[in-house]
C-alpha cells in the first residue's frame, strides 16, 4: 500500500504542500524519500526520469515537489505546457467542462467542445485545404491514424521517414521512429514497409555545422530520388512523414527548400505528405505551426502536446476531399477527442490570441539565442560548442563529442581538443541541481531548451544564467 505522508502537525501531505524547509514528523511513517522509493520499486523501470522526487504542483514556469523543492521548468513536460503549468483559463475551462459532461464519446454523438475547437483551429491552419479533423489522445496515436489513412487513401503500403525522426512508441509510430534504437530494441519485427532517407542535418552528411541549407537539401533530395528508384517505387509509396523540426533527432529545423522539394516529389507521384507538428506546433517555433515558414501544403498534419497544454489530446487534420473516402468507423477510439481535453484546448486557442503569446516567443527567443551565442563566443567555452540552432523557443546547443556515433569519421569532431565526456547530460544534471529542469536530446551531445512560451523576461534570464553557470562548472571540472 502507498505510504501515507503527513507533515509535522500530523495533517495529510496531500492537503498541505510543505513550505520550503519544513520537515516531516516521522520517516518511519513516511517521507518524500519513502514515497520516491515506493515509486522506484513499483513503477516500471522502462520509464526513465530526469529528476528525483515527486511533483505535486505546477504554476506558470515553475513546478514544485513534495519536499518543497521549486524548479524552473525549461522542459514544459517535453514541450507540452506551452502556456505554463495550470494556466488559469485552461484549468477553469476543463473544470467547467467536468461539471457538464466528461465523456461525450465521439462515436455516440458530436460534443460541443470538439466542434468549437475545430472552429477555433481552422483560422490557424497553415493551409486552407486543412479542414477535416479527427482528435485522438496522444501524438503516437495521431501518427498511427495518419499512416492508416495514407495506406487506405492511396492503396499503397510503404512509408518513407527521416533518419533521426521521432514519432512515438506505439507500433506504427515506433516503426517510423529513427532517432534512437532504445525505442525498438528487441521488439522486431516492426511494421513493414518503412524506408528512410537522411534529414538535412549536417551531422548525417559528415558536413560542418556551417553547411548551407541548399547543399543539405540537395543531398537529401538526391537520396530520396535514389530510394524511389531502388527500394520503394512511387506506385508502392503511400506517404512521406516528416517532423518539420527534427525533435529527438537534435532540434534541427528543415530548410524551406527541402520541404518544397518533398512537396514536389509527393505531387509528382501522388504520395501523401504527412507533417508531424506534434512538438513544433502551437507557437513553439514562433508561428502557430512551423510549416508556415515554408508555406507548403501538408496532406495530413499532426498535432498534440501544446494543443491542450497538458490535457491528453492529439489531432489529425487533412482535407475533406481525402477524409470523405474513409469508411465510417475506421477511425475512432473510446477516449478520442475527450470533452474535457477539447474544452481545455479551446481555452488554449483563446489564450494564444488574447495573451499575444507569439509576440512573447519572439522576444524571449532573441534573449535565449543571444545568451547561447555569447557562450559560443566566449574563448574559454567556444571550443566545446559545435552549434546553436532552432527556432522560437525550440532551441538547442550542441557540444563537441568524441563519443558521438561515428565520431572518428566525422569532420565535425574537433581534432586535438580535450572534449568533455557526456557534457550535455552533465550540464543538464547540474542545472537540475541548481533548480532548473532541462532535457538533452538526440544521440549527439545536445541540450534542448523548451521553456513556456509565456515565460517572463526575468525567468528567461534566470534560466540562461543557471545554464551558463552550469556549463562553466562542468568545463572546469573536466
Ligand atoms: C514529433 C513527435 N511526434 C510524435 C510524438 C509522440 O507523441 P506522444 O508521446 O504523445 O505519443 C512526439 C513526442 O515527443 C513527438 O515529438
Amino acid at each position: 500500500m502507498l505510504p501515507k505522508l503527513i507533515n509535522r502537525s500530523g495533517r495529510p501531505l496531500r492537503r498541505t504542500l510543505l513550505r520550503r524547509g519544513e520537515r516531516y514528523a516521522s520517516s518511519s511513517i513516511s517521507s518524500p524519500e519513502v514515497l520516491n522509493d515506493f515509486g522506484k520499486h513499483h513503477v516500471t523501470k522502462g520509464l526513465a526520469r530526469i529528476s528525483e522526487g515527486v511533483m505535486v504542483k505546477g504554476s506558470g514556469s515553475y513546478v514544485e515537489y513534495v519536499d518543497g523543492k521549486r524548479m524552473l521548468d525549461f522542459t514544459c513536460g517535453i514541450g507540452v505546457t506551452n502556456l505554463g503549468h495550470s494556466h488559469p483559463k485552461v484549468s477553469q475551462a476543463a473544470a467547467d467542462q467536468c461539471m457538464n459532461i466528461v465523456h461525450a464519446q465521439c462515436s455516440i454523438a458530436f460534443h460541443e467542445p470538439y466542434l468549437r475547437l475545430i472552429e477555433k483551429l481552422l483560422p490557424a491552419m497553415p493551409h486552407p485545404s486543412l479542414d477535416s479533423f479527427f482528435f485522438w489522445n496522444s501524438g503516437s496515436e495521431a501518427v498511427e491514424g495518419a499512416i492508416k489513412m495514407a495506406r487506405v487513401l492511396t492503396g499503397r503500403q510503404n512509408v518513407i521517414t527521416m533518419q533521426g525522426a521521432y514519432h512515438g512508441r506505439t507500433f506504427g509510430a515506433m516503426a517510423v521512429t529513427k532517432s534512437k534504437t532504445v525505442y525498438s530494441d528487441g521488439v522486431a519485427p516492426l511494421m513493414p514497409g518503412v524506408f528512410s532517407i537522411p534529414y538535412p542535418f549536417w551531422h548525417q552528411h559528415r558536413l560542418p555545422p556551417s553547411t548551407p541549407p541548399s547543399v543539405l537539401t540537395e543531398e537529401c533530395l538526391y537520396q530520396l530520388h535514389l530510394l524511389l528508384s531502388q527500394q520503394t517505387s512511387p506506385k508502392d509509396t503511400a506517404a512521406i512523414i516528416i517532423e518539420p523540426v527534427l525533435g529527438e533527432g537534435g532540434y534541427v529545423p528543415a530548410p524551406k527548400e527541402f520541404l518544397e522539394g518533398l512537396r514536389a516529389v509527393c505531387d509528382q507521384h501522388g504520395i501523401l505528405l504527412i507533417v508531424d507538428e506534434v512538438q513544433s506546433g502551437f507557437g513553439r517555433t514562433g508561428n502557430w505551426f512551423f510549416i508556415e515558414e515554408s508555406r507548403i501544403r501538408p496532406d495530413i498534419m499532426l498535432m498534440a502536446k501544446g494543443l491542450a497544454n497538458g490535457f491528453p489530446l492529439s489531432g489529425v487534420v487533412s482535407r475533406k476531399e481525402l477524409t470523405d473516402k474513409l469508411a465510417p468507423g475506421s477511425m475512432g477510439g473510446t477516449y478520442a477527442g475527450n470533452a474535457v481535453s477539447c474544452a481545455a484546448a479551446c481555452a488554449v486557442a483563446d489564450a494564444f490570441r488574447e495573451e499575444n503569446i507569439l509576440v512573447n516567443v519572439q522576444a524571449r527567443s532573441q534573449e535565449l539565442f543571444a545568451s547561447l551565442y555569447a557562450l559560443k563566443d566566449d574563448q574559454t567555452l567556444a571550443q566545446y560548442i559545435l552549434d546553436v540552432r532552432g527556432r522560437g523557443l525550440m532551441v538547442a546547443i550542441e557540444f563537441a563529442s568524441s563519443e558521438a556515433p561515428g565520431a572518428a569519421f566525422d569532420p565535425a569532431t574537433p581534432k586535438g581538443l580535450t572534449v568533455k565526456k557526456g557534457i550535455a547530460s552533465r550540464v543538464a544534471k547540474k542545472c537540475i541541481e541548481k533548480g532548473m529542469l532541462l532535457l538533452t536530446t538526440s544521440v549527439y551531445e545536445v541540450v534542448r531548451f523548451i521553456p513556456p512560451l509565456n515565460i517572463s523576461q526575468e525567468d528567461m534570464k534566470k534560466g540562461c544564467d543557471i545554464f551558463a553557470e552550469s556549463l562553466r562548472e562542468v568545463v572546469k571540472e573536466g
